[in-house]
């Protein structure tokens, strides 16, 4: 059983991707991994935007993202690329906070046009602070990603067989994620 964060980069109160993330958690849930959800929508503008380091909210963010053995990292695609607010949270960590991390990004967008996103914008950040293993990443179309009247969500066939195939490749992979010393 591995520990996993699951961090969704939407600023939006009705964000598909925080849906998305949280239906994918009960997959990691179901497979034995104890998983905790961060939204970070939930953590105070001013911690954010003042990059004020000491904010108990960020103190705690960077306390899950070291606890962790592995990140789920969702963004929508905004102007060709992640989250605003996503990279406002990165950018307080702690320059290697997900060495020896295994880490699955995710992305909703609403274009096929962007679909590389993950690759071009997101990997590299991760990368840079010193992911152990970045496992496939999954861009899902908004179109594809319904909220039921009950409240549950549906995603579109395809979508839906794909982004479990990715989950659990990132599940499998937890646990194999070789622990790299952080440089520096
Ligand atoms: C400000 C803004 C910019 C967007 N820019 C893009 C974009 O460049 N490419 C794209 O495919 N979708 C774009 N979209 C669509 C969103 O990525 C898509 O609807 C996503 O699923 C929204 O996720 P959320 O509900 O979690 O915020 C944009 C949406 C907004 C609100």
């Amino acid at each position: 059983m591995a520990t996993v964060l699951s961090v969704s980069g939407s600023p939006s109160a009705s964000s598909r991707t925080n849906r998305l993330l949280r239906h994918l958690d009960d997959r990691l849930v179901a497979q034995g991994h104890e998983v905790t959800p961060l939204d970070v929508r939930t953590i105070p503008a001013e911690a954010l935007l003042g990059a004020d380091f000491r904010h108990p909210a960020i103190v705690g963010a960077t306390e899950l993202f070291a606890r962790a053995d592995g990140v789920v990292v969702g963004t929508p695609v905004y102007k060709a690329s992640y989250s605003g607010v996503l990279k406002a949270l990165l950018d307080l960590l702690p320059q290697y906070a997900l060495a020896g991390k295994t880490v699955l990004p995710l992305a909703t967008g609403g274009s096929t046009a962007h679909v590389l996103a993950i690759d071009y914008a997101l990997r590299p950040v991760l990368s840079s602070m010193g992911a152990a293993h970045i496992v496939q990443g999954w861009f899902t179309l908004d179109k594809d990603i319904t909220v039921r009247d009950d409240g549950s969500l549906a995603v579109a066939a395809p979508a839906d067989q794909a982004l479990s195939q990715v989950v659990d490749r990132f599940s499998a992979a937890l646990g194999r994620t070789p622990v790299l010393a952080a440089a520096g």
